[in-house]
């Protein structure tokens, strides 16, 4: 049996999260040799959403995707970004262009047809996606979402006829095809697009669109589901159970100590816990969060400040899984 390992990595709150993550990613690669990481990024940049900056460092420490949540529409010059090609996702259950995408105008032009009218005809969006464009004040604008919620990509590995297939160069011309998707929960949550619908739409889009590939090397499909409610986390997983090999929470930055291998084959976490300053109240700053409590005003929360290194964690998990099925072997914590 091929096994190929995934790690997938909780929250970077701040500039604390990104210096643990930057040490000690490295070193977690070097253990586990896994042929993709993920990193939800959302509060990297100052606890709140990501930067280009924040970003080329989750990808320097060693990322090759970086997923992310209800954050990550806080930095406006961040939402380029999440349109350039770079292998970030935002949930992609936000409602326009989901799989067989669409677009609506966010107030309908004089003329011309609204998107109900012609729902096949394919994406229709505003260029760029600039901050302008979903500007009320501009009458033809059309109302869209930056960014993508999935993606299909290929890992090249070693011949290795048993055992734990490492990365390879791509000399062996050998590669297993991963499919990411993150998703956002509604409980207690915006209330977005169904989760489970978007997946089921996902799935059956790009199942369509790789039939061959899919059909000679069974795809390995890694969902990062940002959820506030156990329940609804639980129930994705098992919803998704013998589908994909892994789903693991974020959102809560609190590690939950439920992993397991679900009844069909699906690796499951509800949540991956968060990586920066664990001297804090889910990474910001304890007295803050104390005054926000007593008073119920929101004071702007920061960052919880590490005393030393020590103070500081990258949590997460990595899961062992077959390369042949897609099936998930074995889940284990990360907690370093
Ligand atoms: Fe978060």
């Amino acid at each position: 049996m091929a096994v190929i390992r995934v790690i997938m990595i909780g929250d970077v709150v701040g500039d604390p999260g990104l210096e643990v993550l930057e040490k000690r990613l490295p070193v977690l690669r070097a253990e586990y040799r896994p042929l993709l990481v993920t990193v939800n990024g959302e509060n990297a940049a100052g606890g709140f959403g990501l930067t280009e900056e924040s970003l080329n460092r989750i990808f320097a420490a060693g990322a090759d995707v970086v997923t992310s949540g209800n954050h990550v529409w806080e930095k406006r010059e961040f939402w380029p970004v999440l349109e350039s090609g770079k292998a970030v996702l935002r949930p992609a259950n936000y409602p326009d262009r989901l799989p067989g995408g669409f677009s609506f105008p966010a107030n309908p032009p004089e003329s011309g047809p609204a998107a109900d009218d012609s729902p096949e005809s394919g994406p229709v969006s505003v260029s760029g996606n600039g901050p302008s464009a979903n500007s009320p004040s501009e009458p033809a604008a059309l109302l869209t979402v930056p960014g993508r919620g999935w993606l299909a990509l290929e890992k090249p590995v070693s011949e290795s006829p048993a055992g734990t297939i490492p990365a390879g160069d791509g000399s062996t011309g050998k590669r297993i095809p991963f499919l990411v998707i993150n998703l956002q929960g509604r409980k207690r949550m915006t209330a977005i697009d169904c989760p489970f619908r978007c997946f089921d739409r996902i799935l059956a889009e790009s199942a369509g669109r790789d039939k061959e590939a899919a059909a000679e090397n069974p795809r390995v499909v890694i969902v990062d589901f940002h959820a506030e409610s156990t329940d609804e986390k639980e129930a994705l997983g098992y919803y998704l159970d013998g589908r994909v090999s892994v789903v693991a929470g974020t959102h809560t930055h609190v590690q939950t100590a439920d992993e397991r291998i679900l009844p069909g084959g699906t690796a499951y976490i509800t949540d991956l816990g968060m990586t920066g300053a664990m001297n804090g109240v889910i990474g910001m700053d304890a007295g803050i969060c104390i005054n926000r409590a007593k008073s119920q005003i929101a004071y702007r929360m920061e960052c919880a400040r590490p005393d030393s290194e020590q103070d500081c964690a990258v949590q997460g998990v990595v899961a062992e899984i077959d390369g042949e099925t897609g099936r998930a072997l074995g889940i284990r914590r990360i907690n370093v």
